[in-house]
């Protein structure tokens, strides 16, 4: 029988027991997948944690690669044997799984288990949110916080490939280093100075065009103080917990801004919005505009050592779990 990461209870990352699951043949339109890399989500901490209403128990995770071993009756596209892709869907954590083979994308040769797993979340996340939600010309000057992260990995390269100047935040004077070598032109420590004033300085006081903020409650406020006229606050996620509710009368006293939170949820909704998402992703991912590095493995037994690095921010990229 396989074994998955399996949450009875929320809490810490104690409540994430490696346990043998029970699996039935796949049904009409569904695939059994053996995975051979998951991707590791800060966005699992929420499910971990509750946020999120799952019914328990759960297997938590939201994106995987692996090898077709069954395919349900009706599936045409895909066959036994085939390697697929596929995020966001909950209840990745898990050496094998079934999924709805409308949701499996086929993952370029020239790209790697680990790198593909690392990249269907994250990478099509950063294609939203560059590519639709505020999309990013050659000259426009962006800020990215946690430009170290997973997301900030896609970010800040996609957002340079672009044409745009990047600047970023970063806890430290090492993950600096990181964001750089992710081509953040001027990273910033924000654990040693105030964000909006290093923005300011970095723009001889022109501030910037948009802000990706998925740090939430430390940073939205100072975020939107970045902004020049008619600037873009794109808000998609709360590292450090949900932020107060904004008060929208003064984004027009400080210049006309718009704010928007986005999933990725909405943009991959339909076959043709995750196919014209991921296929964004593979060309950038093809023409070297963004290099994907995963910067730490874990087993997926030890889910919880790897959610207590990266809610520690001890981690810096992409990790990923390996079966
Ligand atoms: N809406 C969407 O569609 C969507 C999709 C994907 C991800 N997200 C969001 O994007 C964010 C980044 O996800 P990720 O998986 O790439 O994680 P990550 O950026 O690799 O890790 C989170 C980073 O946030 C920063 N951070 C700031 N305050 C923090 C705090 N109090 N506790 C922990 N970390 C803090 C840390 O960087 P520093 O140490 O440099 O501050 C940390 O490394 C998450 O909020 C996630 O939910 C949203």
């Amino acid at each position: 029988m396989p074994f998955a990461i399996r949450v009875h209870e929320f809490g810490g990352p104690e409540v994430l027991l490696f346990e043998e699951i029970a699996l039935r043949e796949p049904r009409p339109g569904e695939v059994r997948l053996r995975h051979t890399a998951i991707g590791l989500n800060f966005v699992e901490i929420y499910q971990r944690e509750g946020v999120f209403p799952f019914r328990l128990p759960f297997t938590p995770g939201n994106e995987g690669v692996g090898i077709v071993e069954a395919v349900g009756e009706g599936v045409a596209e895909i066959h036994v044997g085939d390697r697929m892709a596929y995020a966001p869907v909950p209840g990745s954590y898990s050496e094998v799984r079934l999924i709805a083979a409308e949701r499996l994308i086929r993952v370029p040769d020239s790209i790697d288990d680990k790198t593909a797993a690392a990249i269907m979340l994250k990478g099509m996340t950063a294609q939203y949110l560059l590519r639709q939600t505020h999309r990013v010309t050659p000259g426009e000057v962006v800020l990215v916080h946690a430009a170290a992260g997973g997301m900030g990995q896609f970010l800040c390269q996609w957002a340079k490939a672009l044409g745009a100047t990047v600047l970023g935040t970063v806890s430290t004077e090492e993950k600096a280093v990181v964001a750089a070598s992710y081509g953040c032109d001027f990273p910033i420590v924000y654990s040693r100075e105030n964000f909006v004033d290093a923005v300011r300085r970095h723009t001889s006081g022109e501030m910037v065009d948009v802000v990706y903020d998925a740090v939430g409650r430390d940073t939205l406020l100072g975020s939107i103080d970045c902004l020049k006229p008619l600037g873009h606050l794109v808000s998609f996620g709360d590292a450090s917990g949900p932020p107060e509710p904004l008060d929208i009368v003064p984004l027009g006293d400080k210049g006309s801004l718009t704010v928007t939170r986005g999933t990725l949820a909405t943009f991959t909704r339909t076959r043709a919005g995750l196919l014209a998402c991921a296929n964004d992703l593979f060309d950038i991912i093809a023409s070297g505009g963004v290099k994907v590095a995963t910067e730490r493995t874990f087993p997926l037994s030890e889910a919880a050592d790897a959610h207590r690095a990266l809610q520690d921010r001890r981690t810096v990229g992409c990790s990923i779990l390996m079966p």
